[in-house]
């Protein structure tokens, strides 16, 4: 079923643990995604990234996201991930999308707040929950090195954006970095930064950058106040590994493969990440 975030970050969030945001990039993707989670029982956060608009349009990530979340048991939110404007937040709203990131992390505070609260007020009169980031989450390729991009979220800043904007999820910046880290090291999380912003802003935060961040980080994240974990490189990477080193002359063997191995990530994350079943 399709749904916006809030019951299921509600009930995460008191039951202190995480729900996986995985980002699809096609339909076999998309539909993996979501076919696990109805088989695990669990809800998810099904998430088209607008930085991926040269693989789908966002058209046909909603035609394509909509059909499976739809047809599924199981709660399915379908989430624009980095919405980079109000434009492009508004267009996947009109289209149908049950949630949508507006991320404006670059722009000073004043300006994150405007273009944010200009997205809630839209998004909130059409049933649609929204999440904003302070702070900014950089990338992995930079990590640990004096060119490191990630700008950590403070928490007086986190306490009065919730309180300007009106947002439901708020992203924030404790150490992870998008995609792989430089010489794969394992990022160091800031875990009392976390505990002080769970402790102190009211609405569930989200952590970006997933991917690679090791297991025992990610399950402590979970367990100590994250409500959402976002998900992608580490999709595109099991889907590779499932089909490396193999000859196929049936691109349909590799297809299923394929799916196995980002099922078995999936499947991976939720345990990790302690989601907990969903019931009626
Ligand atoms: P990773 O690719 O590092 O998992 O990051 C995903 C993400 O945060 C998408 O918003």
């Amino acid at each position: 079923m399709l749904v916006n975030t809030k019951e299921m970050f509600q009930r995460a969030k008191e039951g202190g643990y995480a729900i996986a945001a995985p980002d699809y990039w096609d339909s076999v993707s998309c539909k993996t995604f979501v076919k696990t989670c109805e088989k695990l029982g669990i809800p998810t956060v099904l998430s088209y990234a607008q930085a991926h608009l040269d693989m789908q349009s966002l058209e046909e990530a909603y035609n394509t996201g909509s059909f499976f979340a739809k047809q599924s048991a199981m709660p399915v939110a379908l989430h624009l991930d980095h919405g980079q404007s109000f434009d492009f937040c508004k267009r996947a709203i009109d289209l149908g999308f049950t949630s949508v990131m507006i991320d404006a992390s670059m722009e000073t505070f004043e300006k994150n707040v405007e273009i944010t609260k200009q997205v809630v007020e839209y998004a909130h009169a059409h049933g649609v929950t929204v999440e904003a980031e302070l702070g900014h989450v950089g990338t992995g390729e930079t990590y640990a090195s004096e060119q490191n991009d990630s700008i950590y979220t403070e928490v007086e800043a986190a306490v009065e954006f919730v309180k300007q904007t009106g947002v439901d999820s708020l992203a924030v910046s404790i150490g992870t970095a998008h995609g792989k880290y430089k010489k794969a090291v394992k990022p160091v999380l800031d875990f009392e930064r976390l505990h002080d912003l769970a402790k102190s802003v009211p609405v569930p935060l989200v952590l970006h950058g997933g991917s690679g961040s090791g297991d025992d980080n990610l399950e402590r994240c979970a367990l100590e106040g994250i409500t959402k974990i976002n998900v992608f490189t580490d999709f595109t990477v099991a889907a590779l590994k499932a089909s490396a080193g193999k000859e196929y002359d049936d691109l349909f063997v590799r297809i299923r493969e394929e799916e196995e191995g980002i099922a078995n990530e999936l499947t991976h994350y939720a345990s990790v990440f302690h989601t907990q079943k969903w019931e009626k």
